[in-house]
């Protein structure tokens, strides 16, 4: 059964956690889709501060924390809903760290990630307080894992986007416009990830029959 893990990267219980929880509601509308959600809230998250040994070792972070009870959740999901209170026009400080720690995933587990799908949302207490860089910064962190990107159901653009005037998830169930681009990029990740799960099922396959080498050589990996 596929499964779309929701990330939520706000520290307190607000207008995101509210968001991410209705995004996977709207995802589950499609029979046979499963869900989890996970946020930074409560967690002890650590900074990436370039040790490098993941990179010498092909190791995981070697930092104890929070983060290792994401890394399974993260490889084991079909797709991805990962939505965050915008923090001065950028990521919150927390889901950036996120992000660094499992950078080397790509090393440990190559292609474990590919043609899997995201969706991106956010929420900020202005209406216009850099929702979409924040979407951007999320669709980055998709491009770098080789996961392919949906913005949700015709009229998200790239996702979905929140305007909470900072009234935590009260905020986020008045925006009646905003949360209809969460529900339908909950529904689209879902409808994206039907057709990835059979297709990379059937393609994996098909390169195993025909001697496909699908991996290749990496710059990044192998060297
Ligand atoms: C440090 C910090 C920076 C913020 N910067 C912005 C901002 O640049 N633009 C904006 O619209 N809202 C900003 N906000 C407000 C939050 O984005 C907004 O309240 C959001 O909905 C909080 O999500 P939450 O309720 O899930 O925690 C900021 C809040 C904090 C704490």
């Amino acid at each position: 059964m596929p499964k779309i893990l929701g990330i939520c990267g706000s520290p307190r219980k607000g207008a995101t956690e509210y968001a991410v929880r209705e995004a996977l509601k709207s995802a589950e509308e499609i029979p046979g889709i499963t869900t989890e959600f996970w946020s930074v809230r409560g967690k002890k998250i650590s900074y990436c501060y370039q040790c490098d040994r993941c990179i010498k070792d092909k190791t995981m972070c070697f930092i104890q924390d929070d983060i290792k009870g994401l890394e399974e959740l993260f490889l084991e999901a079909d797709g991805f809903i990962i939505g965050s209170p915008v923090y001065d026009m950028n990521v919150s400080a927390q889901l950036a760290a996120v992000f660094n720690r499992l950078r080397p995933v790509y090393l440990v587990h190559p292609g474990v990630l590919k043609n899997k799908v995201g969706g991106a949302l956010t929420t900020g207490g202005t209406r216009h307080g850099g929702q979409e860089m924040v979407l951007q910064a999320i669709v980055n962190f998709y491009l770098m894992h080789e996961i392919l990107v949906t913005g949700g159901l015709g009229g998200c653009y790239n996702g979905g986007t929140i305007w909470s005037k900072d009234k935590k998830a009260q905020g986020a169930m008045e925006d009646t416009v905003g949360l209809d681009t969460v529900k339908r990029l909950g529904r689209g990740v879902a409808e994206a990830v039907m057709v990835s799960s059979f297709g990379r099922e059937k393609w994996l396959q098909m390169a195993a029959d025909l001697n496909i080498d699908i991996e290749g050589k990496s710059p990044l990996r192998d060297h």
